[in-house]
């Protein structure tokens, strides 16, 4: 028997003139902005090249959780649905970027500020399972990406607003005072 194919963790999200998901509008919400491109595609693995037509492309890689312990994972994997669910046409990717303070803390004090003072994953637990998630790393991959984290988001049109409402809660956290880098792309299919 062949051995079953790894599940894929690194992936590259190319924005420009083809792909899957057509873009409905890119807002800025802090730092340097990125350039509007008509369309998303996200593909695994390292894309390395741009072809004609292509804005950009950013990749990450899943990796294992740094912050939750082992409750708030057990509530995680009991309510949270995957990615690619037929009825979640709407996507909304998010690179975010910390700034060197929050990269100069060590592992407890970023905890303490992550769920202690912020409730991260009490705040997201509470719009599972509408919103699928995928949280990718970019920090190790080079000395030179853009962004420390690429979040990407899929959900039915009709909990759009339930997203927004999410985006509210957690950009008014003591968490976001360290984000210096953050373009929200919202996506159609
Ligand atoms: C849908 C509800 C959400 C849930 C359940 C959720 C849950 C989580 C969890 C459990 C982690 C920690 C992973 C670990 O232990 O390493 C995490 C990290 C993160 N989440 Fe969320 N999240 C949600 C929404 C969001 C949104 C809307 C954003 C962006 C606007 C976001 C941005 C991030 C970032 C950037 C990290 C990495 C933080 C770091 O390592 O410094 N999350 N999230």
């Amino acid at each position: 028997m062949p051995d079953a194919m790894p599940v894929p963790r690194l992936f590259s999200f190319i924005g420009g003139s083809s792909g899957s998901w057509s873009v409905a509008g890119v807002t800025v919400l802090a730092g340097e902005p990125l350039v509007t491109p008509e369309r998303v595609e996200v593909v695994a693995g390292n894309v390395t090249a741009r072809r004609d037509g292509d804005a950009w492309v950013l990749r990450g890689i899943t990796s294992n959780e740094r912050y939750v312990i082992r409750n708030e994972k057990t509530q995680l994997v009991a309510v949270q649905q995957g990615l690619g669910r037929p009825d979640s046409t709407c996507a909304v990717m998010i690179p975010m970027r910390k700034n060197d303070a929050w990269w100069a803390l060590t592992q407890d004090e970023r905890r303490a500020i992550f769920e202690d003072q912020s409730h991260h994953v009490q705040i997201g637990l509470k719009y599972l399972p509408p919103i699928a998630r995928r949280l990718h790393h970019c920090r190790d991959l080079s000395e030179r990406e853009p962004f420390d984290f690429i979040t990407w988001f899929e959900f039915a049109p009709e909990h759009e607003s339930r997203f927004d409402d999410l985006l509210t809660e957690l950009r008014r956290t003591d968490e976001w005072k360290f984000v210096d880098r953050e373009v929200e792309v919202r996506l159609r299919r």
